[in-house]
């Protein structure tokens, strides 16, 4: 039966309803190369070349974009006071964009945003324990001690139900060969993390005695934070990427 073309339209942000009935109707939209000239007309996604103003638009039904978060933007939807991650994304005009997990304020690094919840979902469900890597810039060097007791689990004030200490799982800490010291002398680690428990980078250094200088996420499960986007910059994700995640692309 297919999908309407109005509604693979609607999906691509073209216009409203209304806006779109018009556009088809003044045949700016193509099917295979033929001005279609009925909103109403189906369609088969996968096979039918749709093209809008000569562009050809492939048929996705969910959005992904990666971010490189900036220091000083929220994590979430809305906010009163400050600018969201979503805000820097308004333009795309797309509806339902969420981040895939948080970011603290003062956090810079990749961020998955999208209106697909159930990836949402799989990358933040606690039993999937997805690697996320990030790059810590902290204030005193790590001894040999601190660096084992990180990677077996540190207490970081977390209970469990019975109320005994929930240590942190198993971590991967990495001397940065390409940054030893930053600018300001401060020593960057790589610290890769399968939880995504609150503010826990931090609380994990401050658990052995250091503190978290600048944090900056670098990677997510396979997704890996491209090194051509400046803080506050973000595209959509590459079929590639699409496909590491798992995600059905047609
Ligand atoms: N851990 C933190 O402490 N902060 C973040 O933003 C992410 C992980």
């Amino acid at each position: 039966m297919g999908l309407r073309l109005d509604k693979f339209l609607g999906d691509h942000n073209i216009g409203t309803r209304k806006q779109i009935k018009e556009y088809v109707k003044n045949g700016r939209c193509s099917v295979n190369g033929v001005p279609a000239l009925k909103p109403d007309v189906h369609i088969d996604e996968s096979n039918d070349e749709i093209s809008f103003d000569g562009k050809v638009l492939s048929y996705s039904k969910y959005h992904y974009y990666m971010l490189n978060k900036p220091v000083g933007v929220v994590s979430a939807t809305t906010d009163k006071k400050q600018e969201t991650v979503i805000d820097i994304l308004k333009e795309e005009n797309v509806k339902g964009l969420n981040p895939c997990g948080r970011l603290d304020i003062d956090t810079e690094g990749l961020l998955l945003l999208t209106d697909d919840g159930e990836l949402i979902h799989r990358l933040l469900s606690p039993k999937k324990h997805v690697d996320k890597t990030y790059e810590v810039h902290i204030k005193y060097a790590l001894s040999e001690s601190d660096i084992k007791r990180l990677e077996e689990g540190v207490d970081i004030g977390d209970k469990n139900d019975d109320g005994s200490k929930k240590l942190t799982l198993p971590a991967k800490v990495c001397i940065n060969e390409d940054i030893i010291n930053d600018e300001n002398d401060n020593p960057v680690i790589l610290l890769t993390i399968c939880e995504g428990r609150f503010h826990q980078v931090k609380r994990m250094l401050e658990a052995v005695g250091n503190e978290v200088m600048f944090l900056k996420r670098l990677s997510m499960g396979p997704l890996l934070l491209d090194p051509n986007l400046n803080p506050g910059e973000y595209r959509e994700l590459t079929n590639e990427e699409k496909r590491a995640l798992n995600i059905d692309i047609k």
